[in-house]
């Protein structure tokens, strides 16, 4: 089978210098993947996992120590001109920089058609389709620096179909968005991968993105592919480590708090207390948070019990890799 994307053993490995110690870093340590034709893959993991580094390799924009890649069936080594023109590349990081913001959305996706060598009168049916697919056609007249920044990403995703490649790389597009254009942007993009039938390779340290968007997960870590799931398994895992936690203004007694807290229809358990000098916290695995903030409130009101915060807790890689290590230990 012909896969979209396909990588053997790639590798590359950093040093640089800080405060004049040497720094080695292997930000892509032997990674081996197979996404297939049409696929919404993901590819999961916090700040510094190598997944940007791993991106940029497969884009050829930099090249690896070690292995090579297969982009639509071409090799990123032997025939990068090929792979280029397979895929398209989005950097969420960039923000709206990599456009002409003193030009308006049409004339810099004409001159991106004209840096891809796309014929002019295809070029234009062409911006002028992605300008309706992306709901630019009224603005397209705007210069780029009037444009929100959800219009920027717009016009950037616009930018990256120029050439109408068959394969996406997204390399954590909803970075630094609005919670509205977030929003958005996830629906582009999938529009993008069921309605034009791209394959998606997507990038993101946001694991309910992940799991609400893409067909199967990959999980990195340290440069490594640690785990290779459905995303009804990151989404079980992720059931496992909801919570919400609770800080009490003062306590001599938390335990006994936290164990009637937990005695709310909505809190499966008590999964820690903090307590120390400043801090009185205690955190309960819920099923939802959204229902469970409101009843454990109702219940602290009842008790009577005096609190500072109530908030979502933030599910952290570390519970997520802590479970991974755990289930490969049971065999
Ligand atoms: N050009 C570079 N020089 C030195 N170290 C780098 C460079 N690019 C990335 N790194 C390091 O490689 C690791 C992976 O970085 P990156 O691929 O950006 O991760 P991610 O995109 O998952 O946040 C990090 O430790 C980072 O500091
Ligand atoms: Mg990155």
């Amino acid at each position: 089978m012909e896969y979209a994307v396909e990588t053997f053993q790639l590798t590359k490995t950093f040093e640089s210098k800080e405060k004049g110690q040497k720094r080695v870093v292997r930000a892509v340590d032997q990674v081996d993947i197979k996404v297939k034709k049409g696929e919404f893959f993901g590819l999961l993991g916090p700040n510094g996992a190598g997944k940007t580094t791993l991106i940029k390799i497969l884009c050829t924009i930099i090249l690896p120590d070690q292995g090579t890649a297969k982009i639509n069936g071409y090799d990123i080594l032997k025939q990068p001109y090929e792979a280029r023109n397979s895929f398209g590349w989005f950097h969420g990081e960039t923000g709206g920089r990599s456009l002409y913001w003193r030009l308006n959305a049409e004339d810099n996706l004409r001159f991106y058609a004209y840096l891809q060598n796309v014929p002019k009168d295809i070029a234009e049916k062409r911006i002028k389709a992605l300008l309706e697919f992306f709901d630019l056609s009224e603005d397209r007249k705007k210069l780029v620096k009037e444009y929100s920044t959800g219009m920027k990403v717009r016009v950037m995703l616009a930018r990256a179909l120029l050439h109408n490649p068959p394969i996406l790389f997204m390399d954590e597009p909803t970075i630094g968005l609005d919670t509205i254009s977030a929003v958005d942007t996830r629906k582009l993009l999938q529009a993008l991968n069921t309605q034009l039938g791209k394959t998606i390779i997507f990038t993101s340290h946001n694991m309910f993105e992940v799991e609400q968007l893409c067909d199967r997960v990959a999980i990195m870590r340290k440069g490594k592919i640690i785990a290779d799931s459905s995303p009804s398994q990151l989404r079980e895992m992720l059931r496992d480590i909801r919570a919400v936690e609770v800080e009490v203004k003062e306590s001599s007694d938390l335990q006994k708090i936290a164990e009637k807290l937990a005695n709310t229809p909505a809190v499966k358990k008590i999964l820690d207390t903090t307590n120390n000098a400043h801090t009185h916290i205690i955190r309960l695995q819920v099923e939802n948070e959204y229902e469970a903030i409101p009843e454990i409130a109702e219940k602290i009101k009842s008790l009577g019990i005096k609190v500072s915060a109530i908030r979502q807790s933030e599910p952290s890689f570390e519970d997520i890799f802590v479970k991974l290590a755990r289930g490969e230990e049971q065999p």
